[in-house]
């Protein structure tokens, strides 16, 4: 992920592009237990409820073996299956450097992992999240080539001063993305299949929204970062979301400029309906 706010360069002890050695050797017994017991707690959940080609990259990369993942080892394979690299980072980059990385097919990845009393949540991004939750993705190859194009699309989207909108579409499909297959809405995005509660509840929950992708739309809707999602959007497949991001978003931007947000549970009469969530949970909370 990235950041705004930025006003330095990278810290002392990175390159100038941000990133840093993974340092793997250095990884503590406990550190790797870690990633074991939220890996483990991950994949019991995930069969049924991710989607094939989530589950596909993380057999093809073979994220289990030693604990943390070595990104030595895991860029081999995913080098080979679509071109794309995981390189570590201190944490969160600006935006510029983000996007560099991604629209080169490299993923910037945190290279420390939560400690034991932050299984559940957590501030800024770190290895689990990273490695465990994007980089699955990263080895279907029209996925792969989403992120790249998204990389650039980022460097001109920052242009146009359309970032805040194109960032909604980063968080609608990389990190809260929902794919429907012919059994039922599968989880793809990265903030979900990361998360132990927000697997179940993004799924089976009776209290958020659940619509068809429509991009212009996605690009329009708030999103919350401090709680599970009020809304998904779910695409039809990997390669209509590609599609969708294929065509030149000028004349998106130019309407988009014009229009007003869409409140974060609003329904509209264009929308596809696939679950009008109750917004109890957000009504609970909200309350607390
Ligand atoms: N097609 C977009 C543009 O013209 C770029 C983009 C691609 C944005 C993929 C997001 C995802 O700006
Ligand atoms: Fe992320």
């Amino acid at each position: 992920m990235s950041a705004d706010g930025f006003t330095n360069g990278p810290p002392a002890e990175a390159r100038p592009d941000w990133t840093i050695d993974q340092g793997w050797p250095d990884y503590t017994a406990a550190e790797h237990q870690i990633w074991i017991t939220l890996y483990e707690r991950q994949t019991a959940l995930l069969p049924g409820r991710a989607a094939e080609p989530f589950l596909r990259g993380l057999e093809a990369l073979d994220l289990h073996r030693s604990g943390i993942p070595d990104f030595a080892r895991i860029n081999v394979e995913l080098n080979r299956l679509t071109g794309w690299s995981v390189v570590a980072v201190p944490g969160l980059v600006p935006d510029e450097v983000f996007f560099d990385h991604l629209a080169n097919r490299r993923f910037p990845a945190g290279q420390f992992i939560r400690k034991p009393d932050e299984l559940d949540y957590l501030q800024e991004p770190d290895i689990f999240h990273d490695v465990f939750g994007h980089v699955p993705m990263l080895t279907d190859p029209v996925f792969a080539d989403y992120m790249a194009a998204y990389g650039r699309g980022g460097q001109r989207a920052t242009q146009r001063g359309q970032l805040a909108n194109l960032a909604r579409l980063y968080w609608y499909t990389v990190e809260f993305g929902l794919l429907q297959t012919p059994q039922g809405a599968r989880i793809y995005g990265a903030g979900i299949v990361s998360s132990h509660a927000e697997s179940i509840f993004a799924l089976d929950n009776p209290s958020p929204n659940r619509l068809g992708f429509d991009l212009e739309r996605v690009m329009r809707t708030p999103y919350r970062i401090d709680d599970f999602q009020q809304v998904y959007f779910v695409i039809p497949s990997l390669q209509a979301l590609l599609d969708a991001t294929l065509q030149d978003f000028g004349a998106i931007y130019d309407r988009l400029e014009q229009a007003r947000d869409i409140p974060i549970a609003e329904i509209l009469p264009t929308d596809e309906v696939l679950t009008r969530g109750t917004q109890d949970y957000a009504a609970a909370r909200a309350a607390q």
